[in-house]
């Protein structure tokens, strides 16, 4: 009887609970009390790791989030760049690798909950840290400020993306438990607290009263004096070298009570070209990373993958310093998705503090060594700027800049002619450093010599008056961090030649990407041969080949790297793709990743690459190697590296 009476008291005590669970709503809070997050009134701590699903191609999501998942995280973190979705203003786009929807229910799925830090602006070594470039056609917008063009655009966009994000939220059964405003305002020279409130008012406005709203800042007061505000948590980043007492503490300064959060805890740190590549050990980041699950703290790891700067999203660093298409950042998971020692050395701490899920973990992607590839070259840029420029050029007295030519990235042509003749080297000079980014000059078609933000600021040219003029001017990426954010391209002021300024300038903004997705490009015909070309530098050309994914073999395609060991700069496209940036002369990326998506089975793969300073091919035909490993390193030292200290954010200003 007692026994019955007890399992009767007991099923019905678990029909209460389970109603409970089917009624009660979910939450995700702050406890100022017990210093934690609570989710479903339940004590939470995430392990969390970041990941950009706009540097991961669509097809690849699932497998980085399952083995995110699989080494313990209960998290991920994502940014989304708003420049990525609105690449003219009121233009949206939310599909195929863009699908940030599809990415929240995936991680979902998966059984990850979401960190969001939808901006408006991100850093993230993105393309002007995720600010369209548009809003640089108010020329002297004061951008992450008060300044109501501004205001005005980040209220639309903050309009269209919100409500998206919205039925996303943990408390409306989705997997989103905290949203970050801004990002490090504490480091931006504005310390506009106004904008800071009108953020917070609008995120409130649109995601509702009960969402946890954060802030992210460096680890000391100077930072959290212009980034911390009232009713925004305030969080911390910091890599495994910081003191991690002296570093809660300052958060502890902010927020007295609540839970301890380290929003970036760096596994590795960024790149730039000409710069050695970033490596951090695992050891010392398996040690940092117990010390803070130790002490109880709340742990995003930034970054758990980094991925690849695809086309023209990489960032830049000031002084001017470009970050390469690569941002395999040295993570526990590869550019490509690879296990690495980091991984599994994260995996047996995060063991120590929650229970790891059962099962394999998912294996390495195979990669595939096509070999290599023969390229024959096809137009110069200046043969094809019919087929190129399909606007047709703009005239003016002084050089206009990107924006003014409504372009926001890739190249433009500027070209003038000699108004006197120089018999004598003449310093083609931008006296005021206004190459954005790297200008490639030719008179009459012959190659005379390259300008360079910060570097080279004049060069000699020769030729009679009358000559052409042409620099192809490349926006290597906008700077994305610091005050410099207000980065316009092109010929941002006046060109000398000698003691004149150069005018009477035709422009001609360059549409590469659809000429080379519609395979319009050609050979030049013979007929107009183009002039011999000095020894070490040629006037920037296409060129072109193919291959095929050979028949027999399992499970092909496979990923791929692509190597260019007698290649410059320039830029690639597979099947018409746009891939990337390579810079082999400076390093230290050597290889880039080409995805399986890319490649076809049903017709020959076609490789477009853009050189622009001249390929050494010469007499051996010019070639490209698909390879199976990737080559990250190659740099050895630099002059840039000896000014700066790795792997702290005082080392970005
Ligand atoms: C939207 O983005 C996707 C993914 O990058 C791309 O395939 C598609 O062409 C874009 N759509 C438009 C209209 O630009
Ligand atoms: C770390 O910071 C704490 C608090 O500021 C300080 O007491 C301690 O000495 C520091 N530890 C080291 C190794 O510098
Ligand atoms: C340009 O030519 C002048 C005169 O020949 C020479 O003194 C100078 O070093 C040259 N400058 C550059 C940048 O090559
Ligand atoms: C070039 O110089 C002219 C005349 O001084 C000036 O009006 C113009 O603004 C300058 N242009 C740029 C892009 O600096
Ligand atoms: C490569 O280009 C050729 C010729 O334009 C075309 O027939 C083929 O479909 C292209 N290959 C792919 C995979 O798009
Ligand atoms: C580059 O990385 C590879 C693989 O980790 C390593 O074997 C090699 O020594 C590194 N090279 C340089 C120059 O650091």
């Amino acid at each position: 009887m007692r026994l019955i009476l007890s399992l009767l008291r007991l099923s019905f005590l678990l029909t209460v609970l389970s109603v409970q669970r089917l009624w009660a709503a979910p939450s995700f809070s702050l406890d100022y009390n017990a210093d934690c997050f609570r989710k479903d009134g339940q004590r939470f701590r995430f392990i969390s790791g970041s990941i950009h699903y706009s540097r991961i191609p669509r097809v690849y999501w699932k497998d980085r989030l399952v083995k995110m998942y699989m080494a313990g995280l209960n998290a991920i973190q994502t940014y989304i760049p708003w420049n990525y979705h609105e690449e003219s203003p009121g233009m949206y786009n939310f599909s195929g690798d863009r699908d940030v929807e599809y990415f929240l229910k995936l991680a979902q799925d998966i059984g990850l909950l979401v960190i969001l830090r939808p901006g408006p602006y991100i850093c993230a070594e993105w393309e002007m840290g995720g600010l369209p470039a548009w809003l640089l056609s108010k020329k002297d917008i004061v951008l992450r400020s008060s300044d109501p063009d501004y205001v005005a655009a980040v209220d639309t966009w903050m309009g269209k993306l919100l409500p998206m994000m919205k039925p996303y939220l943990y408390q409306n059964g989705g997997p989103i438990i905290t949203v970050q405003v801004e990002n490090e305002y504490g480091s931006y020279f504005a310390c506009d607290y106004n904008y800071m409130r009108h953020l917070t008012k609008l995120f409130r406005s649109h995601l509702g009263e009960d969402v946890v709203l954060f802030t992210t800042d460096g680890a000391g007061l100077n930072y959290l004096k212009c980034g911390a505000i009232q009713g925004l948590y305030a969080s911390v980043d910091f890599g495994p070298g910081s003191n991690i007492t002296a570093a809660f503490e300052a958060q502890r300064h902010a927020e007295p009570h609540g839970p301890l959060v380290n929003s970036e805890f760096y596994t590795g740190w960024l790149d730039h070209w000409g710069s050695r590549h970033s490596v951090v050990s695992p050891d010392l980041v398996a040690k940092s990373l117990n010390q803070q699950l130790a002490m109880g703290a709340n742990v995003n790891m930034y970054m758990f993958i980094g991925g690849t700067n695809f086309g023209y999203w990489n960032g830049a660093n000031s002084p001017y310093s470009a970050q390469p298409t690569s941002y395999d950042y040295d993570a526990p998971l590869t550019e490509a998705g690879d296990l690495t020692e980091k991984y599994f050395a994260i995996r047996e701490v995060i063991r120590m503090y929650r229970r790891i899920p059962e099962g394999p973990v998912p294996p390495s992607t195979p990669k595939y060594a096509y070999g290599a590839v023969t390229m024959k070259k096809l137009q110069t840029v200046a043969d094809a700027l019919e087929i190129l420029s399909f606007s047709g050029p703009v005239k003016s007295t002084y050089p206009q800049t990107f924006i003014d030519l409504n372009q926001a990235y890739g190249y433009v042509l500027y070209r003038t002619t000699l108004p006197v003749t120089c018999s004598e080297p003449t310093p083609l000079s931008s006296p005021l450093n206004g190459v954005h980014d790297r200008a490639y000059v030719s008179v009459d078609g012959v190659a005379a010599g390259i300008l360079e933000r910060n570097k080279v600021i004049s060069i000699n040219v020769t030729g009679k008056a009358g000559s052409q003029l042409d620099m192809l001017v490349e926006n290597m990426g906008r700077i994305n961090y610091g005050k410099g954010i207000n980065d316009f391209k092109g010929l941002v002021s006046n060109l000398t030649l000698g003691k004149d300024t150069l005018t009477g300038w035709t422009m001609y903004g360059l549409s590469i990407d659809d000429a080379v997705s519609q395979g319009r490009l050609g050979e030049t015909p013979s007929a107009w041969a183009n002039p011999p070309q000095p020894a070490s530098l040629s006037t920037p050309a296409f060129y072109g080949g193919s291959f095929i994914i050979p028949d027999g073999i399992p499970d092909l395609p496979q990923d791929t790297y692509i190597k260019l060991p007698n290649w410059r700069k320039g830029q690639i496209w597979i099947n018409g793709v746009n891939l990337g940036r390579y810079w082999p002369a400076r390093g230290p990326q050597m290889t880039l990743f080409v995805p399986v998506n890319l490649l076809s089975t049903a017709a020959p793969n076609n490789v477009t690459v853009l050189e622009l300073e001249g390929a050494s091919c010469n007499p051996q035909p010019c070639t490209v190697e698909f390879s199976a490993t990737p080559i990250l390193n190659a740099t050895v030292q630099s002059e840039d590296e000896q000014h700066r200290r790795l792997f702290a954010k005082e080392d970005l200003l």
